[in-house]
């Protein structure tokens, strides 16, 4: 690595990303390393934030600056800091637009990540969170936290405590343990997905996740991975957007009965993500889940890969 603030051009690679993880809705999240988008970032004399290429998987992405989730942390960053001179963006997206696998996380947190590698005096990792949270909530008109923590830092990260200033904690995954990821080829606008919840919840559901929340975390950190198993089911959100998802009851339960410890929605979907107990496990299980989704004729993508995993980094 050159060292920093004396190269004019940095590149970082940040990883997709499996938001809620189920059981934890807008403050869970782990990195899927096996995919991901790449930012290329030049330091510019001119004192602004400019658009370069956006290349790789094809989609509507914004061009102006300000629309861009790739350019917005940028233009936070020049903000806050006072900085003299700008940035100027190529991306290559290895992550499909609308997917539920944190796309626009990853390419807000990998623009920030390269251009940190270009100021004078680098920021630590955790100061570079709240620029990329501004990129995924231009993308999205949410700063979850989900997705762009764990693209940052890798592994699987719980943001607790207040939402405002939330605390990132990172969360002990068994090494074991593989994430299956199906993305069938389908968008969902994680805004539309959002805007199918309902605002009222009753008692009993908020019970049930809260004890569902709770006992997945208990058996992360113990490396229990029965209390996981009993645990992985999210009774919140993914009864209401599942209707969203073809064949989504038939693709879980062919996860569940080839031996997922449990199955759900990856972030507003339509990605369906199982956590398994090996490779070999998550390799039957991923053949299984593509099998239930060709059975409606619909086309998908696997992944499967180690939750705990790297987080963003300069290639
Ligand atoms: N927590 C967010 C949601 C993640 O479920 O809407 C979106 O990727």
């Amino acid at each position: 690595m050159a060292e920093a603030g004396l190269r004019g051009r940095a590149t970082a690679f940040a990883p997709a990303s499996v938001g809620n993880v189920g059981v934890g809705f807008d403050v869970l999240g782990h990195a899927v390393d096996a995919a991901g988008d790449t930012v290329t970032v030049r330091r510019i004399d001119t004192p602004a934030v400019r658009i370069g290429r956006i290349e790789g998987l094809s989609g509507a992405f914004p061009t102006a600056p300000e629309d861009n989730t790739a350019t917005v942390g940028l233009l936070a960053m020049r903000a806050a800091l006072d900085l003299p001179f700008g940035f100027e963006v190529d991306v290559v997206k290895g992550i499909p637009l609308g997917s539920g696998m944190g796309g626009s996380a990853a390419s807000a947190v990998a623009s920030v990540v390269a251009a940190n590698a270009l100021l004078d005096q680098p920021l630590k990792m955790r100061e570079l969170f709240p620029f990329a949270l501004q990129g995924e909530a231009v993308a999205s008109g949410s700063a979850h936290p989900d997705n762009v923590a764990p693209s940052l830092f890798g592994g699987m990260v719980l943001a607790a405590g207040d939402p405002a200033r939330p605390v990132l904690v990172q969360v002990p995954v068994p090494e074991a343990v593989r994430c299956v990821l199906v993305h069938p080829q389908l968008k969902i606008a994680t805004r539309d997905a959002r805007g199918v919840l309902k605002n009222d919840y009753g008692i009993e559901e908020i019970v049930a996740q809260t004890a569902n929340l709770a006992g997945f975390l208990s058996g992360c950190y113990t490396g229990d991975l029965a209390v996981i198993g009993a645990c992985l089911e999210d009774r919140l959100i993914e009864p209401q957007r599942s209707g969203l998802i073809p064949g989504f009851d038939q693709v879980k339960a062919a996860a569940v009965a080839t031996g997922a410890l449990g199955c759900s929605i990856s972030g507003g979907g339509p990605s369906v993500f199982a956590w398994c107990d090996s490779e070999a496990t998550g390799q039957r299980v991923g053949t299984a889940m593509l099998a239930a989704f060709a059975e409606r004729d619909v086309a998908a993508d696997l992944w499967v890969s180690p939750v705990e995993s790297l987080g963003a980094r300069l290639v």
